[in-house]
């Protein structure tokens, strides 16, 4: 057993769609001036799912590069973090498993608490590799955000997935241990089981946001955490990416500092770049925000980095991670801009037909359409059982 001192994101790489949906497109439908979407909220696109994809296909199109550079032996554990799950009893996780030839020795669970559940998954995690740290945990955070068509939702809909390696001294980013949580229960977002779009009371959820920045920030401080100038930059859930920006003015306001937005664009800038042109996915957006910001940062080596992790309902949790010397030769940036750059444009109508497909659910062989060109594919549904391929 190696006598490990640090813990936390050794690997990470992202997915995302066959399809993206620019808002100039959604704009020029339904008339909406072009610089709410913009500027007001902060999106330019949203990544749409082709039939054949959805969040295991996108989990294990993120995962296989990890696997494919670390191998697989020490992965005793599969985590799999979603707010859109497919099945009511089985994991997401077991057909990602299945899809990347896992061993057998292994424990595979799916996590949920709207978009927080990845960061429950990556602190579960590094308990599990600081009892063993020999042990690697992969983390899968892949969700497809969906709004009802026409709603105020739609603009900040998207879809991508995360996958996270955690280990024992890991090559990207140190976890620390002091961490400040926040729960309340309000309906700000939800979506019972017997829909496919996510009910959404959007002031509520920004105002339920913003508490939960503020009661997860203070929670951190009585437990040991650092203050607010130590931080080289924030990496916020971003439901839209101008929620970021709102959440850190907010955060400054709360603990006395002042708000100069040329500081918030400093904090903020580098970590929206890979959200606003996916759009909400939901667990995977924090992680994203993190991605942006290594990509494109001159060099954070030892710098602390902030992260506030939000799930509506809600759950929220702020806490910290550093930057492991060295980090820049693992970073996937090539590869990261390239899974944003090949998704084909799609025009409003075809976005709206794919937004309304779905199985019919009478048990029958359903093969899907062939349109995915990534790795993995939904082939289809044949009795009520979900068919995934390696293409
Ligand atoms: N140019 C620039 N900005 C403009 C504009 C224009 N022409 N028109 C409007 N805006 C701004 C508004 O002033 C507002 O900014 P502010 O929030 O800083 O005041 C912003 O655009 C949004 O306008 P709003 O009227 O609030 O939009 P909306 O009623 O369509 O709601 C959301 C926007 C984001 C609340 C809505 O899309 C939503 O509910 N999304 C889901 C949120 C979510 O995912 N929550 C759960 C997880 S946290």
């Amino acid at each position: 057993m190696s006598n490990a001192a640090s813990f936390g994101i050794h690997d990470l790489s992202f997915a995302t769609t066959e399809y993206v949906l620019s808002h100039a497109a959604l704009a020029e439908y339904n008339g909406t001036e072009i610089g709410k979407y913009h500027i007001g909220i902060g999106q330019r696109s949203m990544s749409v799912c082709a039939a054949d994809e959805d969040i295991v296909t996108l989990g294990a199109a993120a995962a296989a590069p990890i696997i494919a550079r670390h191998g697989s032996e020490r992965i005793r554990t599969v985590v799999f973090a979603t707010e859109s799950s497919i099945d009511q009893a089985k994991s997401a996780g077991i057909y990602v498993h299945s899809l990347l030839g896992l061993q057998s020795a292994c424990r595979v669970v799916e996590l949920k608490q709207a978009c927080y559940g990845a960061t429950a998954a990556l602190q579960f995690a590094i308990g599990l590799v600081r009892r063993d740290p020999d042990q690697q945990v992969l983390v899968i955070a892949s969700d497809v955000s969906k709004y009802e068509l026409d709603s105020p939702g739609e603009a900040t809909q998207g879809a991508a997935a995360v996958a996270m390696l955690v280990s024992a001294d890991p090559a990207l980013v140190c976890i620390e241990n002091a961490s400040g949580l926040f729960t309340a229960d309000v309906m700000d977002f939800w979506r019972p089981n017997y829909r496919t779009t996510a009910l959404v009371d959007g002031q509520e959820s920004v105002e339920a946001y913003l508490q939960a920045v503020a009661g997860s920030w203070k929670d951190y401080g009585e437990q040991g955490g650092r203050t607010l100038d130590e931080f080289a930059a924030f990496c916020y859930h971003q439901p839209f990416t101008k929620m970021a920006y709102k959440a850190h003015r907010h955060l400054l306001n709360h603990a006395g500092h002042s708000a100069d937005q040329a500081d918030i664009e400093h904090a903020i800038g580098q970590t929206v770049a890979y959200n606003t042109s996916i759009g909400n996915s939901y667990t995977a957006s924090v992680y994203l925000a993190l991605a942006a910001l290594l990509d494109q940062a001159d060099d954070l080596t030892d710098r602390p980095i902030g992260f506030l992790s939000y799930g509506s309902g809600s759950v929220a949790e702020f806490f910290a991670g550093t930057a492991v010397p060295g980090y820049r030769e693992h970073l996937r940036t090539a590869a990261n801009l390239a899974a944003i750059a090949r998704r084909k444009p799609v025009d409003h109508a075809r976005y709206r037909e794919l937004h309304e497909w779905s199985f019919p659910a009478d048990g029958g062989d359903h093969p899907t359409p062939q349109q995915t060109t990534g790795p993995f594919r939904l082939a289809g549904v044949s009795g009520h059982k979900r068919i995934y391929q390696a293409r």
